[in-house]
């Protein structure tokens, strides 16, 4: 497995085959990413605490009912999935107002969305991902009108399910973004939740404890990673 070419490499995984064509390989780099990959860099352990944070939230998802890809782990930064055909639409959750939603709308940073708000963008580095609808989801074919509310539904479960932990680890859950795909006939969650895909506040200071820390330089990057994913996931 180690030394074959990957049959994509993105910005922050690669995604090798492997002998059971029912399971992908998916390694964590320790390359992170923002604004579009213009800011980039290496950081020394990233990938794994990223890919200890996604696993225990796809375990803990997986007991609760929500099925995703995850299959298990191969080592600290190699996790075995299954293959999806993925849907490229990002679907976002947002408890609390922060990023995109703030710089696109007339709405103040912290304020508290309840309702949580879902938006959903079409997944297109060339495009920038731009905001895509519902109908504009059916009319490009990517999923029917049923899917798509049933896509929603797993995801406010999903957001319920992780504010719980968050909360518990004295942190607020601002905003996720979730990727599905299609497995045979049904639609199972993918990608990875993580630091990189979440926006986590600390309940008292409000302080950034995701990549955040990164994109505007608020810290060090890999002393808020390894903390998130102590506190989320246990001892290294
Ligand atoms: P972005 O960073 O914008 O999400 P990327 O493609 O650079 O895009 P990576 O996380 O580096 O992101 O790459 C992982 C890729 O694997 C993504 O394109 C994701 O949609 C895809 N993927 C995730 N889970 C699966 C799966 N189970 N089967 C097939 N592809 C998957
Ligand atoms: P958003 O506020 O829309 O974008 P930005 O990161 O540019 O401020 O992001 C909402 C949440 O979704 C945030 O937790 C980061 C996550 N996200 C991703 O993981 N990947 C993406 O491509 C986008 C747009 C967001």
């Amino acid at each position: 497995m180690t030394e074959q070419e990957p049959i994509y490499r993105g910005k922050a995984k690669s995604i090798f085959r492997s002998e059971n064509p029912d399971e992908l390989i998916v390694k964590f780099r320790d390359d992170i990413t923002a604004f579009d990959g213009a800011k980039k860099d290496e950081l020394s352990s990233k990938g794994v605490y990223n890919a200890k944070v996604s696993a225990y939230l796809f375990r803990y998802l997986e007991e609760n009912g929500v099925r995703s890809h995850f299959v298990r782990m191969e080592d600290e930064r190699t996790m075995i999935v299954r293959p999806l055909e993925m849907i490229p639409v990002e679907v976002i959750v947002r408890n609390i107002a922060a990023g995109s939603l703030v710089r696109n709308y007339p709405i103040e940073e912290g304020t508290p969305l309840d309702p949580p708000v879902i938006v959903l963008d079409y997944k297109d580095d060339e495009r920038h991902d731009p905001m895509i609808n519902d109908e504009i989801i059916v009319a490009l074919g990517f999923m029917t009108a049923e899917e798509i509310e049933a896509v929603k539904q797993t995801a406010l479960k999903i957001n319920d399910l992780l504010k719980g932990k968050v909360d518990a680890i004295g942190l607020d859950l601002v905003d996720f973004k979730l990727e599905f795909g299609r497995h045979g006939d049904e639609i199972l969650l993918g990608d990875e939740i993580s630091m990189d895909s979440m926006r986590l506040w600390d309940k008292q200071t409000h302080a950034s404890m995701d990549k955040d820390v990164y994109r505007f330089d608020k810290g060090d990057v890999m002393t808020t990673y390894a903390e998130v994913a102590k506190r989320l996931a246990g001892e290294e």
